[in-house]
């Protein structure tokens, strides 16, 4: 059975692929990732206040009246950790880290830059380069907290770093996108007329909570489930077909049925984090065994048999795709669950 996936230029010998994750920074983590079957890894970010963004620049950055990384500060890079922990990793480390996963591993190394501004924190995507990542994934995302700065400034913003980037890379890029645009299906087709190869979508952000015995805020960073793939499914089949990159699906791949949704609305790639930080590494055992008995069973014998069978552009009928309150879903909703 031919499971081979192009991804960003790439051949994969699957869709299958680790993405981002604290875990990734280490290597015997993601030697145990490649045995058991993922088709390539993406290392955990280098935010861009840690490519040596330090005094004024950064107070330029939070002048903006962005909270410039949100994730960064509240979850996937504590304080206290910072220094130590696998978001402790400041630029040279980094670097280390992409040269020994290269040496240690045989699929491809995707590397991972988040940030919000562009600038000359940019560079370093060459030396990411350089230093032989296969591809970059750029994630994009910031709370935005000034009233008066618009969703176009933004958008512009997002769109001058990817420009910015692909001039002076010579690997894929590939934007790591949020859900929380008016129309997502424009701002990715905006990434990809600036230069980018490929989409993930999409980042999934933790979101704040109150905690009421204490009064504080708590940030405490919920792994994904099935249920939260909804959305990401719905983009991958608007997008699939009709914009020119590759897709990759991320969120709530716990198991097999996932892959085969994703793959159905039209993703190449299918990336994993959750499930690999509950399960470890040997989930890609699980999810690609599934995957093969699912199209065994079906005697389908290619991922190109089913892979967009069910997006937007290819139904003769994908109204569900577009109208979230259609009135036939409410109504049918109403008489199943509401006494006439
Ligand atoms: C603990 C943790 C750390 C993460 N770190 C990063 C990161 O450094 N860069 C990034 O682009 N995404 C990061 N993500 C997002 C994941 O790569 C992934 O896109 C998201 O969790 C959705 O996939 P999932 O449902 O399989 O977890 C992180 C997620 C988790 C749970």
């Amino acid at each position: 059975m031919d499971l081979t996936t192009p991804y960003l230029g790439l051949t994969l010998n699957n869709p299958l692929v680790a993405s981002a994750s604290p875990a990734n920074a280490q290597i015997d983590h993601l030697r145990r990732l490649e045995d058991a079957g993922a088709a390539a890894v993406v290392l955990p970010s280098l935010f861009e206040e840690q490519v040596g963004v330090a005094g004024t620049r950064r107070e330029a950055i939070l002048a903006t009246g962005i909270d410039s990384n949100p994730e960064m500060h509240q979850h996937y890079f504590p304080p206290a950790h910072i220094a130590s922990g696998p978001y402790g990793l400041v630029p040279d480390r980094y670097l280390d880290l992409l040269r020994r996963a290269r040496e240690s591993l045989s699929i491809p190394v995707i590397a991972s830059l988040n940030g919000t501004t562009p600038g000359g924190w940019l560079d370093f995507g060459k030396q990411i380069e350089q230093a032989g990542a296969q591809a970059l994934e750029v994630n994009l995302y910031a709370v935005p907290t000034d009233l008066f700065e618009s969703g176009a400034a933004i958008e512009e913003r997002y769109v001058r770093i990817v420009q910015e980037l692909r001039g002076q890379l010579g690997i894929a890029l590939c934007v790591k996108m949020g859900p929380y645009f008016t129309n997502v299906g424009n701002m990715a087709q905006r990434f990809v007329e600036a230069g980018a190869a490929g989409l993930v979508v999409f980042n999934r952000f933790v979101q704040p909570d109150i905690d009421l015995h204490r009064l504080k805020l708590s940030s405490e960073l919920t792994l994904s489930q099935a249920i939260d793939m909804r959305l990401p499914l719905q983009w991958i089949a608007l997008l699939a077909g009709r914009i020119r990159a590759s897709l990759a699906a991320s969120t709530g791949v716990e198991n097999a049925e996932q892959v085969i949704k994703y793959l159905y609305a039209g993703a190449d790639a299918v990336m994993v984090t959750s499930t690999v930080l509950r399960e470890g590494p040997s989930c890609f055992e699980r999810l690609l065994g599934g995957l093969r008995a699912w199209l065994e069973a079906r005697e389908v014998d290619s991922l190109d048999a089913i892979r967009g069978a069910m997006s937007f552009a290819r139904l003769k009928d994908p109204v569900a795709y577009t109208r979230g309150q259609y009135l036939d879903r409410l109504q049918t909703w109403s008489g199943r669950h509401l006494d006439a």
